[in-house]
């Protein structure tokens, strides 16, 4: 459900009139639904037990909203976190989040980082998804020199083709992320190289704004096929995030469902793992968007409109520096009015950015807006806020919770 409502051709947004809230507040600012994100974390994790999934851990990928409030509302309903850097680590742990909640994923991860993920909390972090041998060899020598031992999972690279933006698939063997099946298997041979780590799991994450299932019923069943052949036993299975919103109309006709995706993640491993094996690892999840994405939009005041030529644009005070979406992925957000009126028309939502990708709608039907009008950009609690930059030395627009 979406905190955006009209009533008599004002929006409403969680009850509240959107000028109500906007009024004495620098635009363009982010405005979230507290209850909107409570509804999907617990859809999220309700949904995960219902259909039978193992102990479920819900590691929520900080790097789709790491808004402090985000971090300690989704703490206090049990959420651990994914994180790929250690500034999203200290968030997580400043919303006091247990470190033996979180994973931490990436490619890139640095000497400092691993230290630092080594030394929190009594034990160090749940798991390093280990993207490569050298990166393995690394957290080895710093568990050693730190007489401790880390605990470690193979991040899975696939070799699925997950139907999705091409810069947000991830699971191909062309892409830089996690390892191959025969890399796994060949360290394996030699695991008694690495002394001071704990193979605990194994993981995937083949991409994001997943809107059907199939690529990833086909990475279990690869994850499960790999889990079976390590004669270790696991901890964890992780599949990762990935499961998308509706943006479009389209898109909410034909996206699988919070349910439809843990029954088939939870028929998957069913199939392709319990039922072959006596051992029964829990399931990791590290969704982002899915948990946040609805909860928020984007408010902005339009600055003015203007002709030329054949085109009307509405210019607004948001910009691509304050939702990249659009100018990075060609992605769809509506955009709504705070007042609707019958008299429409067709125009171009840009930004005050210099570069022509800084339009967040062509041809959008519109009411003729005035300046100071009040819009929102809808759907964008997820890579919203996180994604944003100073550019043309423009502030970062502030948050708000409702
Ligand atoms: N786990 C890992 C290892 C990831 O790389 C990601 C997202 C997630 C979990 C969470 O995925 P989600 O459930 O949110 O799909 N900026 C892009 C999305 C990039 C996603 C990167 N990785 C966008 O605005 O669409």
């Amino acid at each position: 459900p979406s905190p955006l409502q009209y009533k008599n051709n004002t929006l409403y947004f969680a009850g509240i009139r959107l000028d109500t809230i906007a009024r004495n507040k620098r635009t363009p600012f982010y405005l979230y639904s507290k209850k909107t994100l409570r509804h999907y974390y617990e859809y999220f994790s309700k949904s995960a037990a219902k259909n039978g999934i193992v102990s479920p851990l819900v590691c929520y990928a900080l790097k789709a909203n790491s808004n402090k409030d985000v971090l300690s509302t989704l703490k206090t309903m049990g959420s651990g976190a994914d994180v790929v850097s250690v500034g999203e680590l200290k968030k997580a742990l400043k919303a006091g989040i247990d470190p033996q909640k979180i994973v931490f994923s990436g490619v890139a991860k640095t000497e400092d980082e691993i230290r630092f993920a080594l030394k929190c909390g009594k034990k160090g972090i749940y798991s390093f998804n280990v993207e490569s041998i050298e990166e393995l060899d690394m957290i080895n020598s710093i568990a050693k020199k730190l007489k401790t031992r880390a605990r470690v999972a193979f991040r899975l690279n696939p070799r699925v083709n997950a139907k999705t933006h091409k810069h947000i698939s991830t699971g191909n063997k062309t892409h830089k992320f996690g390892l191959l099946k025969e890399d796994i298997l060949e360290a394996m041979d030699v695991a008694a190289l690495w002394t001071n780590t704990n193979l605990v799991g194994l993981s995937i994450h083949i991409g994001s704004q997943l809107t059907e299932l199939n690529a990833t019923i086909k990475a279990i069943e690869e994850l499960s096929k790999l889990a079976l052949k390590l004669e270790t036993p696991l901890e964890f299975l992780d599949v990762g995030g990935g499961l998308g919103i509706d943006y479009t109309a389209e898109e909410r006709s034909k996206l699988a469902s919070i349910d439809t995706y843990m029954k088939a993640v939870s028929d998957a491993f069913e199939k392709y793992y319990y039922s072959k094996t006596d051992h029964c690892p829990r399931i990791v999840f590290e969704p982002g968007r899915i948990i946040v994405g609805k909860m928020g939009v984007l408010v902005s005041r339009v600055v003015r409109t203007k002709i030329s030529d054949s085109n009307h644009f509405t210019i607004i005070d948001a910009g691509m520096n304050d939702l990249i979406r659009p100018a990075l992925y060609e992605a769809y957000h509506e955009v709504l009015p705070a007042q609707t009126s019958k008299q429409m028309i067709k125009t171009d939502i840009v930004g005050p950015i210099c570069e022509t990708s800084d339009c967040f709608g062509t041809g959008r039907k519109l009411p003729k807006l005035n300046a100071g009008d009040l819009v929102v950009i809808d759907n964008v609690g997820a890579y919203g806020q996180t994604m944003a930059s100073t550019y043309n030395e423009r502030q970062i627009a502030t948050e708000y919770f409702i």
